[in-house]
């Protein structure tokens, strides 16, 4: 087993970033790269090894952010430098929607192996989560004939146009993009903190799943014109929200009723990001697509929608790509899924994500302007607010512990309004996470409001 990541004396910081070099690079950025990238703050990376990213000016920073959660084996970890050199040496490119390549099939066998459902499956390939996504859509319409679907408030699927229609997290990411296509209907996500429903669970029963049926599916949208519901087991961009123990259960059980297949978007929450390959299987639930991105492939561009067998029935030509399924992509992403196995990372992601967790509630305890610390595995989520009665999120904080952590050398983002997310690789150690938690408390201490 090789060493998990450790670093003595992280985080570094030699010069208050952005140092000079950084503000040189942003400035230039400004006149070529498109507006419409985010940016959480102004780390400019020039490298990274294990759980620690290095800026250009030679600052080192605890990674709990992983580039965007891709990273899930760390940065350059050797086996997946390896893997990239050795098949760039033989192969770069060569069309999966063409030809034939053992890497491709190799990957798909491994992707059938570890998604839930022991039955055949097969794997339609692509570069991105939205992409696999778009893919899931079109064979779920392909294969029921139906042409609506489901999915939730508060979700991220991507932003290409058919996935726009399915995210519904915050209206930026529509404005100005409209006509979209009219048919998926949003149905509230088990948010239980914030239970759009006024309930608490559980004596709720669920209110949120007999919603979609009393309310949505006998009043206004059709289930039999309904070809798939998509959900984010937890719901990453909004906040890491986590639905109650036996939701997926419950609503799988409705789904079923119906002839709605259920889509698992795992692009963010995938490969084993939350202690289990797929986070689904938190809550024993099959469903009859798995889609994975961003972490598949340890960040390179690759994104796999994984169905039952019978699903992707299509015919040639009715979806293909031309860069999808890349050589070097999917053996990366056979390296990620080895490593994770002989390194027992699934296992370290347990052993830290309750580690991480409880010293998170421990502050929450210290701290009233943390008012929610959820999560599973290394998927985690501490939300803000002004006052733990009212709930009111405390978004200007929430953003300065962001600020405040990077500049002492913590990477982090945030997710939601007022949600700070914690998702390191899942190859840290304990003192890394204690030296990253570190940093964020004093953040939180100085923006808390100073009791009388
Ligand atoms: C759950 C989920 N689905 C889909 C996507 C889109 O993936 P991509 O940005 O690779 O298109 C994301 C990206 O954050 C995501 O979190």
């Amino acid at each position: 087993m090789a060493p998990l990541s450790s670093k003595p004396n992280a985080p570094k910081i030699i010069v208050t970033p952005p140092g000079p070099k950084a503000r040189a690079l942003i400035e230039r950025d400004a006149d070529v790269i498109s507006n419409s990238a985010i940016r959480s703050y102004p780390l400019v990376a020039e490298s990274g090894s294990g759980c620690i990213v290095n800026d250009v000016d030679g600052n080192e920073y605890v990674d709990f952010n992983s580039g965007h959660s891709a990273l899930v084996v760390g940065h350059a970890h050797p086996r997946i430098v390896k893997a990239i050199r050795e098949q760039s040496e033989k192969l770069i490119h060569y069309g999966w929607r063409d030809f034939y390549y053992e890497r491709l099939i190799e990957l798909g066998e491994q992707l059938n192996s570890i998604t839930p459902g022991s039955y055949p499956k097969k794997v339609f390939f692509s570069s991105s989560g939205s992409e696999a996504n778009e893919a899931a859509m079109k064979a779920a319409r392909w294969h029921t004939r139906r042409p609506l679907f489901l999915a939730f408030t508060g979700s991220f699927h991507g932003r290409s146009f058919g996935t726009m229609c399915l995210t519904a997290e915050k209206p930026i990411q529509r404005r100005h993009f409209f006509p979209l296509t009219p048919e998926v209907t949003h149905v509230p996500y088990p948010y239980c903190y914030r239970c759009p429903f006024g309930l608490q669970y559980p004596n709720c029963n669920m209110r949120c799943v007999d919603f979609i049926e009393d309310e949505v599916l006998t009043k206004y949208h059709p289930p039999e014109d309904t070809a798939a519901m998509f959900v984010e087991p937890i719901q990453g961009e909004s906040g890491c929200i986590v639905p109650p123990d036996d939701y997926f259960q419950r609503l799988k059980k409705l789904l079923d009723k119906y002839d709605i297949m259920m889509v698992s978007d795992e692009a963010q929450s995938g490969i084993g990001r939350t202690g289990k390959w797929f986070a689904i299987e938190h809550w024993n639930v099959i469903p009859e697509i798995i889609t994975s991105a961003k972490a598949l492939a340890s960040g390179l561009p690759l994104g796999a929608t994984v169905a039952k067998k019978e699903i992707m029935d299509w015919e040639k030509e009715s979806h293909a790509n031309s860069l999808g399924g890349n050589p070097i992509a999917c053996a990366a992403a056979l390296q990620v899924i080895e490593t994770i196995r002989e390194d027992r990372l699934l296992e370290n992601a347990n052993r830290q994500g309750t580690h991480l967790l409880k010293r998170l509630k421990e502050l929450q305890q210290k701290f009233p302007i943390i008012g929610d610390v959820r999560g599973k595995g290394l998927m985690i989520g501490v939300e803000f607010v002004k006052d733990q009665e009212t709930k009111e999120p405390a978004i200007d904080e929430a953003k300065s512990v962001m600020a405040k952590c990077f500049r002492r050398g913590l990477a982090i983002i945030m997710a939601g309004k007022s949600t700070i997310r914690f998702t390191p690789p899942l190859t840290i150690t304990r003192d890394l996470i204690d030296a990253g938690l570190d940093v964020f408390e004093g953040t939180v201490k100085e923006v808390s409001p100073k009791l009388a």
